[in-house]
């Protein structure tokens, strides 16, 4: 067996999975965030630590699996957040979360020092969430606090640590820093040396399926385990959950539907520059990389109209029936910005809109709008994918956007691309496993491993009639945005 673990926002999922692939027992545990602040997003790196050893508990218990059974382990985690630890190894304040907003005027001064060398060494522009802006943040306002860090880390870094005792920070993850020179895999010492930092600060570099150690033997006995268990290094839970949903090789990309919306298309080319307008990280595969768009009200947007207008349903009621409005909704038009938007438009301020109302719109009318609207929006990244010369014939879909059948030929229908529906999908804890299994010699390569792991179940394909009609809609959506834009000035 092998572990896969993820460090979210909200709590950690740890998953046991057979050689099989087999899902067998999985257990989540979690923890408070803080907001001390407007803005601040906090949360306590021992929680993250107690809370995994805990769930690994739990999990060993309720499988009954020998631990002797269990022969490695890796991570995938919430992505950006800054933790500083001293010389001991002890976090010196609470980790700033990737969700935290307070660091725009950081943001400006990272673009205006860097210029075009931001985009040209670490790929992506200066976002709030990332973890730079943040250590600019604690050199402005805590700075003693800086002068004590002997290093900085991200959640599942600190996590890892506290299970091995040594320290490591993997591609995938390090690429959401904006230290990292992505392309070339270093440690940029130009960034660095532009803010003084110094390099001293950055963790060794580690690929995902790389060996960091076995576990403390006071953690062992904590968890259920063994010593001997191998720690694998792990990645960004995007990277994870693009390995989960074997969005590994040419031409494959996922949309992910959760509480915001990402699509992901795996990319071995190095020399992609999508100009800072959609993400360039590294892959959890070694040489690999993903370019991804971000859709920030996705599943938010479609929980925020039941909670609005039909709070007594569920989700599935709220649905129901809406196979029989036509593509369009009848003239009715819903953009997604209900909390900003990211791709296309890196924009914190524009808000959402419905047009063309109509006295004989139904609840059901409105309900298919929204899902329209929010894969009108995802489509905008895929556009930016096939921009860069990137053929997308398939999407694997995932997360709460692929529970429902309409929406699933809606998402074939607008992107214009096969949908495929897995049989079983566990997100990236389940990417993390696969790291583990990888790193433990069971698959000559992380593809072998996708082949016996993850099986597809159903494929939704275009129909090209509604292929039309939702091309001219999108067109329409796509100027929305410049002309709602002054209603938030
Ligand atoms: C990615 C991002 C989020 C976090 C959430 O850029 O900010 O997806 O990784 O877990």
């Amino acid at each position: 067996y092998v572990i896969g673990i993820d460090i979210g926002t909200s709590a950690v999922k740890s998953v046991l999975v057979s050689e099989e692939g087999r899902v067998v027992c999985e257990h989540a545990e979690s923890y408070p965030l803080h907001r001390p602040n407007p803005g601040w997003s906090e949360q306590n790196p021992e929680d993250w630590a107690e809370r995994t050893i805990a769930s690994l508990r739990k999990l060993m218990e309720k499988s009954q699996v020998a631990p002797s059974d269990v022969e490695g382990i890796s991570f995938s985690g919430q992505m950006h957040g800054l933790v500083l630890v001293d010389a001991e190894g002890k976090p010196l304040r609470p980790a700033i979360l990737w969700n935290d907003t307070r660091t725009t005027p950081q943001c400006r001064r990272i673009e205006q020092t860097l210029g075009t060398r931001l985009l040209d060494i670490a790929r992506n522009r200066a976002l709030e969430g990332f973890t730079l802006p943040k250590l600019l943040w604690v050199q402005e306002h805590e700075p003693e606090i800086l002068s004590r860090a002997s290093l900085f880390l991200l959640p599942k870094d600190y996590v890892r640590y506290r299970l091995t005792g040594g320290f490591a920070m993997d591609y995938s993850d390090a690429a959401g820093t904006l230290l990292l020179d992505v392309a070339g895999k270093t440690w940029s010492a130009d960034i660095a040396q532009a803010f003084d930092l110094p390099l001293s600060l950055c963790p060794k570099l580690a690929e995902s399926s790389e060996l960091t150690g076995t576990l403390l033997p006071d953690v062992a006995e904590a968890a259920g385990l063994l010593p001997a268990t191998k720690v694998f290094a792990g990645g960004a839970d995007n990277a994870c959950g693009a390995i989960g949903a074997g969005i590994l090789g040419e031409g494959k990309t996922m949309c992910s539907i959760g509480t915001s919306g990402v699509v992901l298309s795996y990319e071995s080319r190095k020399d992609v520059n999508p100009q800072g307008k959609m993400h360039f990280f590294n892959h959890g595969e070694e040489d690999a990389f993903y370019v991804m768009g971000v859709t920030l009200a996705a599943g938010h947007s479609l929980s925020w109209f039941k909670q609005t207008f039909a709070k007594e349903s569920s989700f599935d009621e709220l649905l129901e029936g809406i196979e029989d409005v036509p593509a369009g909704s009848g003239g009715l038009l819903f953009t997604p910005y209900i909390s900003g938007e990211r791709t296309p438009h890196p924009d914190a301020d524009i808000r959402g809109s419905f047009i063309g109302m109509d006295s004989g719109h139904t609840l059901k009318h409105f309900a298919r709008a929204v899902l329209e609207g929010i894969t009108f929006s995802l489509r905008e990244s895929i556009d930016l994918i096939r921009e860069s010369g990137r053929e997308i014939a398939e999407v694997t879909a995932i997360g709460g956007g692929a529970q429902n059948e309409t929406w699933l030929q809606m998402q074939a229908d607008i992107f214009n691309a096969d949908i495929v529906k897995l049989e079983s999908e566990q997100g990236p804890a389940m990417g993390a496993a696969m790291l583990a299994a990888y790193g433990c010699g069971w698959f000559p390569s992380l593809e072998a491993c996708a082949k016996q792991f993850i099986r597809p179940a159903e494929v939704f394909s275009p129909n090209p009639e509604q292929v039309k009609r939702y091309d001219g809609l999108f067109s329409v959506y796509r100027d929305v945005y410049g002309q709602t834009r002054e209603l938030n000035e």
